[in-house]
């Protein structure tokens, strides 16, 4: 055990409410807790300097293998998620080129198109919509489209997203009872699950060897995610196995779908409750240089860089709603942790570090609870935005998106898809939070989603006044609008 905790097992009150019993045994025993979970030893990390330990510096004792509260799935295989040792190493070699800066900047195009598609049918008019459905349903559209391009025929498309559907809700099932049923044991919604996975592999495995047949000898440049890992080698010039690589486009769906849609949803609830940033937001995206919009419609890449305002907002809403708000991690061997005034964590204890509890510690942010987007403003002024996500921030105390070697493979990618739907949406919509509701509550299962899944917001054209006459740009005719928040 570590530090001073509660004595007994404390997990009905964990899960009776996660996010409060987190707050409150960090108030009452500090940075390091000793705890009994559900029969399992664990530590509860939210000092920075053991945190960083744990997740930086020593990042090869403390190992994703045997960590009591993270099971993984047949759906994700042995993907990047859960792999370890050098399987994990080298998987995690092959997949970085395909997020890279120029492989990220390539997948905008789908997250810009997706949402033009929205903003043109669901989201054209007047009314109060689920913004957490509609953004999971874009999210999955858009990391579907950037995994497989234009590999993917229309028919492919529905299987592939009719059985993710179907294996995220069995998944939002499980977590829901808090009981774990391994997924051999035969209940109806095992059957579906395991039906789901069959149509899945078929079209996905399809998918991968008609591609792969395609780049054999071409000398075509990656067009999508699943190229770039079929182009990746090591330095044998080995690349990926079939069954690795559809492990790890499987990973990438359920790592990326919906965390982004959480973000995306939070985002949108705090542009509703503070008016006052929405308007800033909206008059910054406003502002962006016509010619590089006019090129693609939606904000670009680079149009998206300068908006600092638009990811000041971003940053602060990964501050108070972090969609991984707790990370873990299993000890590899028994080890001291900090100063030797601690007693040594034992092989096999689990490691729990909480962003949630980090994002809100008032030693390291001034009015913790208030969403402020201009405390980020001098740093984003200084440094890109990407800088504050690695290394647990110029404060040492922000993780959203992990840290060490085992951070988000994705945060590039999340973050130009949090910054192009967002900016493409502030020049068409404005958000108002339905009368009467107070800000959403967050339910804390595998993610930090809102309460009862669902996020109502009134959603509004966006006054848009013609600036200047109609242009004609690449063949295409563009109007050229202004916005305004009135
Ligand atoms: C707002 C969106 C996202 C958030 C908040 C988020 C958060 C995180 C966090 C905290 C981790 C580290 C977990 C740990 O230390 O145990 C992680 C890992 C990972 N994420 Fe994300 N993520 C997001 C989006 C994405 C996207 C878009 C992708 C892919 C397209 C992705 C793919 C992954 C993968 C593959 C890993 C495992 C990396 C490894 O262990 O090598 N994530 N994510």
């Amino acid at each position: 055990m570590h530090g001073t905790g509660p004595g007994g097992d404390v997990v009905l009150e964990f899960l009776r409410s996660p996010l409060s019993f987190l707050d409150r045994i960090v108030r009452q025993h500090g940075g390091s807790v000793g705890l009994r979970l559900g029969g399992e030893h664990v530590v509860l990390l939210t000092d920075p300097a053991l945190s960083r330990q744990v997740l930086i510096d020593q990042a090869d004792t403390f190992c994703k293998e045997g960590t009591a509260f993270f099971p993984g799935s047949s759906l994700a295989g042995n993907g990047l998620l859960v792999s370890d040792g050098p399987l994990w190493r080298r998987q995690r070699q092959l997949s970085n080129p395909a997020f890279r800066r120029t492989a990220i900047e390539s997948y905008a195009q789908a997250m810009g198109s997706a949402t033009r598609q929205m903003l043109a049918t669901s989201w054209s008019g007047s009314g109060r919509r689920d913004v957490y459905s509609d953004f999971n349903a874009l999210t999955l559209q858009i990391t579907t489209e950037a995994l497989f391009g234009k590999n993917l025929s229309a028919e492919q498309g529905a299987k592939v997203t009719g059985a993710i559907q179907t294996a995220f809700e069995f998944f939002a099932g499980r977590a829901s009872t808090g009981f774990i049923i391994p997924e051999w044991f035969p209940t109806p919604d095992n059957f579906l699950y395991h039906e789901a996975m069959a149509s899945l592999d078929s079209a996905v495995y399809g998918i991968i060897d008609s591609r792969q047949g395609e780049l054999a000898g071409s000398a075509q440049s990656p067009q999508c995610l699943l190229d770039n890992l079929l182009m990746s080698e090591d330095e044998f010039g080995r690349g990926m196995s079939r069954e690795a690589l559809r492990d790890e486009l499987m990973t990438l769906l359920v790592a990326g779908q919906e965390t982004s849609a959480i973000l995306l949803a939070w985002t949108c609830a705090y542009l509703a409750h503070h008016p006052e940033v929405q308007a800033r937001a909206a008059e910054e995206v406003g502002q962006v240089q016509l010619p590089q919009v006019l090129e693609g419609a939606e904000p670009s890449p680079a149009n998206v860089q300068e908006m600092r305002y638009l990811q000041a907002v971003v940053l602060e809403t990964l501050r108070l709603r972090p969609p991984a708000y707790i990370v873990g991690r299993c000890a590899a061997i028994d080890v001291t942790l900090g100063s030797h005034q601690l007693p040594k964590v034992c092989a096999g204890t689990t490691l729990l570090v909480s962003p949630w509890v980090m994002h809100r510690d008032p030693q390291h942010w001034p009015q913790p609870e208030t969403f402020q987007p201009e405390r980020w403003l001098d740093l984003l002024a200084a440094k890109p935005a990407m800088a504050e996500l690695s290394n647990m921030g110029s404060n040492g105390v922000y993780l959203p998106f992990g840290a060490g070697p085992r951070n988000c493979i994705g945060t590039g990618f999340a973050m130009m898809e949090a910054l192009v739907v967002l900016a493409s949406m502030l020049r068409k919509v404005r958000f108002l939070t339905v009368p009467g509701e107070r800000f959403p509550a967050a339910d804390p299962r595998i993610t930090l989603r809102p309460a009862s899944c669902t996020l109502l917001l009134e959603m509004h054209p966006r006054i848009q006044y013609q600036a200047a006459p109609q242009v004609e740009l690449m063949g295409s005719r563009t109007e050229i609008t202004m916005t305004n928040d009135c």
